[in-house]
């Protein structure tokens, strides 16, 4: 035999020296869901180990990252329901929610690394990204306030904006937004190929916005009124489709973004791994809520070793082409690197 590809699985060392892929601290961002009580630590019952942090005891969260290696977070603000109206005007507000805690954040660590979520689906009473106008998502208008979001979260202390609505040509105009403002140095990580997913659903939780378990009834009545159709399939990109991922990327690069992301990832390998063979730019990959919570369920059930299914789906989303990967399990991995 000319050729022995077992030789090089031989025994462990010898497999670690020929590894292609592996982890480290500087691949993560750790998604932040973030509540207005200072002190808050609120369980997640979708996310086992994941909680609503006040903007205080955040402070703690972060720190334990922090120790693990992670410096790059993404916020996620938990709007109160008083605060959601039909033209998401909380989300531009510079005292809100997300502003309040960058600045403190920034206070206590002023070198992390914070990004910041625009889409308008936390502010708006019925939990879509984008406003509506006569039972539609009217996309020009919805990017209007994008870009003053965008610019209150920079302006905050935000170094990475990132646009998870899926609007057309919000890059560009975000872009203008900021550079126009002095804020040529604030970075914009594009949601590129966001897909209508069904592994959402355990963040929308989180934030108790649309499709979430708990507001469920709510939304059925406003459905009613709003006659607009609960899913979001009119602005995020059919599960079905690879080359309208490449249109989307062709894109944002055009207009701008300085890195560009596939969500979610652990379904959407393929997606991953033509934007690496297809673009010099970053690319970003986030292992979503429904991703996380199924590895948890199916380690609870006994039918997974928890350990080992992380690493396996993170490694894999490396190995697709990711260079920074958003995931629930940053902490939990880093605490116990595998070989
Ligand atoms: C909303 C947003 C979503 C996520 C991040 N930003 C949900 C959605 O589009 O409905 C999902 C993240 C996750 O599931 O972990 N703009």
């Amino acid at each position: 035999m000319q050729n022995r590809p077992r030789r090089l699985r031989l025994n462990e060392h010898i497999r670690n020296l020929v590894q292609e892929h592996s982890l480290t601290a500087n691949d993560f961002i750790y998604p932040l869901f973030i509540k207005d009580q200072e002190n808050a630590q609120e369980a997640i019952s979708s996310m086992p180990g994941i909680y609503r942090w006040g903007t205080e005891s955040v402070l703690r969260e972060l720190e334990e990252a922090q120790e693990l290696g992670i410096k790059a977070f993404a916020i996620f603000p938990v709007i109160a329901e008083e605060y959601k109206t039909l033209n998401a005007e909380e989300s531009y507000n510079p005292e809100g929610l997300t502003q309040r805690a960058i600045q403190r954040i920034k206070q206590e660590f002023p070198d992390l690394i914070l990004i910041t979520d625009v889409a308008l689906d936390p502010y708006t009473s019925h939990g879509h990204d984008g406003i509506l106008e006569n039972g539609k998502i009217a996309n020009d208008k919805t990017v209007e306030i994008l870009r003053k979001m965008a610019l209150i979260q920079s302006q905050a202390g935000s170094d990475i904006v990132a646009p998870s609505d899926m609007m057309d040509g919000r890059i560009a105009a975000i872009r203008e937004k900021l550079d126009t403002n002095n804020h040529q140095d604030t970075l914009i990580m594009a949601y590129t190929a966001k897909y209508a997913s069904s592994l959402y659903s355990p963040f929308r939780d989180a934030l108790g916005s649309l499709g979430a378990k708990t507001s469920q009834s709510n939304i059925a009545t406003l459905e009613r009124a709003i006659n607009i159709p609960q899913d979001k399939k009119t602005y995020q990109m059919n599960i079905a489709n690879s080359k309208e991922a490449l249109k989307e990327l062709d894109l944002d690069l055009a207009e701008g973004a300085d890195i560009v992301m596939v969500k979610p990832a652990g379904w959407y390998l393929d997606i991953i791994s033509q934007f690496k063979s297809k673009s010099t730019a970053p690319i970003a990959a986030y292992q979503v809520s429904g991703e996380y919570s199924m590895i948890h369920a199916a380690a609870g059930a006994g039918y997974i070793n928890l350990d080992k299914a992380i690493y396996e789906s993170l490694i894999s989303i490396k190995r697709a082409g990711a260079d920074l990967i958003l995931s629930y399990f940053a902490k939990d991995f880093l605490k116990q690197i595998p070989n």
